[in-house]
């Protein structure tokens, strides 16, 4: 069998049925449901039966493509509702060949129609998944209960309209928030999906940094952000005021369910405004937000807390990073060995990936000898320790390329971006990254037609420290 006939799988038998019976009902009159109106394909017009005869009639289009005779046999016997004589006699054939190529004809229109809507729901959910920033994980450990009770709330179609995810940074939101709505997309749970990544701190070329009293996300700029993802293709876009925008997205939110991520929502300056305007949007949409700092007083936000990872988990975390950076003495390493890790590091999957990198420069005793220093310390303090040991070992090209990154936005930069920031020579700029992306302190994200860099809100709030104290 050729490899194009392996992707295509053909109908259930049940969808054989259900095309027999539309073409039949062409004439019929409107049902009040029908299992098509879950399809991609359909869309709302004048009656439900207009609808699903829309859905035979690009079918039969399609499949006059490949098959003249049987879309015109179709159409003649069912759209037309000619006899089968009156068929034969205009085909010239008889009467028993017209139903033989009927029959054959409505499997090949239900091949047909089935094809088109695995064709329309794949670019569907590829249009949606392009909403979502590039995963930084190739690979997410002890998520799946996570996963699963968070699309439980999601899913419902009733309260919680809200939810957040809560946690100490590097401890997984934003990466339990992309595999969510990979999930969901690819359940195709939700007609629309948003993602908006509200930005840390400001910062302009040239590394001077502003840390300005202005909030991280104001409104308007996340109004902007979802018109943006959601409202482009208006013919009038360019022209939308701010208002507008808003009463577009208003009409869209309540009318279809999105779901919407807003992501590092990290700053409280402005987080009531921010959810004032949250609730005009609810139902049936639904926001999930993920955020350093409880909610506490919002009574309507379901809070998820996410923990650390367990021992079991963590060490497997370890483990998979090693074989990622090419560490096979960290590969093969037994249980009893990689558990020290865990009992000083604990399960920050950031701070474990960070201190695999490590070990491409120090032996696991020094290291972990080292981080015992800090161990009690809060998880900041365990950070600042593990940043500072990965900056002595880096060189000075490194150096200033970590430096770079903070001017380059959250989701990523590529490599002309990095070399307009950094002013280093291809070569320089080369080793500097890799040696980075070694170490895990500079992710590289996208796929094989561009891979975009892109640091941890924690280490860039490492590097702001860094460079602000410098600068005094
Ligand atoms: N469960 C997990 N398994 C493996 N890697 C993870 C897991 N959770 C997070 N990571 C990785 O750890 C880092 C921090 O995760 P991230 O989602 O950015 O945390 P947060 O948003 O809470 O700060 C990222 O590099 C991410 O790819
Ligand atoms: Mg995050």
């Amino acid at each position: 069998m050729a490899a194009s006939d392996t992707r295509k799988d053909p109908p259930p038998p049940i969808f054989n049925q259900q095309v027999l019976q539309c073409l039949r009902d062409w004439h019929a009159a409107s049902p009040a449901g029908h299992p098509w109106q879950g399809l991609t394909l359909f869309a709302t017009a004048a009656s439900l039966r207009t609808s699903l005869n829309r859905i035979l009639l690009i079918g039969l289009e399609e499949l006059a493509q490949s098959d003249v005779q049987a879309a015109q046999l179709l159409r003649l016997r069912f759209a037309d509702e000619l006899t089968a004589q009156a068929v034969a006699n205009r085909l010239n054939v008889v009467e028993g060949t017209v139903y033989k190529w009927q029959r054959e004809g409505v499997e090949r229109l239900a091949e047909t129609v089935w094809q088109m809507e695995a064709d329309s729901r794949r670019g569907k959910q590829q249009r949606l998944e392009n909403r979502l920033p590039s995963a930084t994980y190739t690979r997410l450990f002890g998520a799946d209960r996570h996963l699963q009770a968070v699309t439980e709330h999601l899913i419902a179609p009733e309260q919680p309209w809200l939810m957040a995810v809560e946690s100490l940074g590097g401890m997984g939101k934003t990466s339990l928030a992309h595999a969510l709505c990979r999930s969901l997309i690819a359940h195709n749970h939700f007609e629309e999906v948003g993602w908006v990544t509200a930005q840390q701190q400001q910062l302009s070329l040239g590394g001077v940094i502003h840390q300005t009293e202005r909030p991280a996300l104001t409104s308007a700029e996340l109004v902007h952000a979802l018109a943006q993802q959601l409202l482009t293709d208006a013919p009038d876009y360019s022209l939308l005021s701010l208002q507008q925008k808003e009463e577009r997205l208003t009409l869209r939110f309540r009318a279809i369910p999105h779901l919407v991520v807003i992501d590092n929502l990290e700053t409280l300056t402005d987080v009531d405004a921010l959810l004032a305007h949250l609730r005009d949007w609810i139902n049936p949409t639904k926001f999930l937000l993920t955020t350093r700092h409880r909610l506490l007083d919002q009574a309507d936000i379901h809070h998820f807390v996410l923990p650390e990872l367990g021992q079991a988990d963590a060490i497997a975390l370890v483990r998979h990073e090693a074989q990622l950076r090419n560490l096979p003495a960290v590969t093969s390493a037994s249980d009893e060995e990689l558990a020290p890790i865990y009992a000083v590091v604990g399960g920050n999957p950031l701070a474990l990936r960070l201190v695999v990198g490590q070990l491409h420069i120090h032996p696991l005793p020094t290291l972990l000898g080292d981080l015992r220093a800090a161990q009690g310390s809060a998880v900041t303090g365990l950070y600042t320790h593990i940043y500072w040991q990965a900056w002595q070992t880096l060189s000075e090209e490194a150096r200033r390329v970590l430096l770079a990154m903070p001017l380059v936005p959250p989701d990523g930069g590529d490599l002309d971006l990095l070399a307009t920031i950094s002013q280093l020579s291809p070569d320089a700029l080369r080793d500097g990254l890799a040696q980075l992306v070694r170490r895990n302190l500079v992710d590289v994200r996208g796929d094989l037609r561009q891979h975009l860099y892109s640091i941890h809100s924690l280490t860039r709030t490492f590097l702001h420290q860094q460079v602000l104290r410098w600068a005094g």
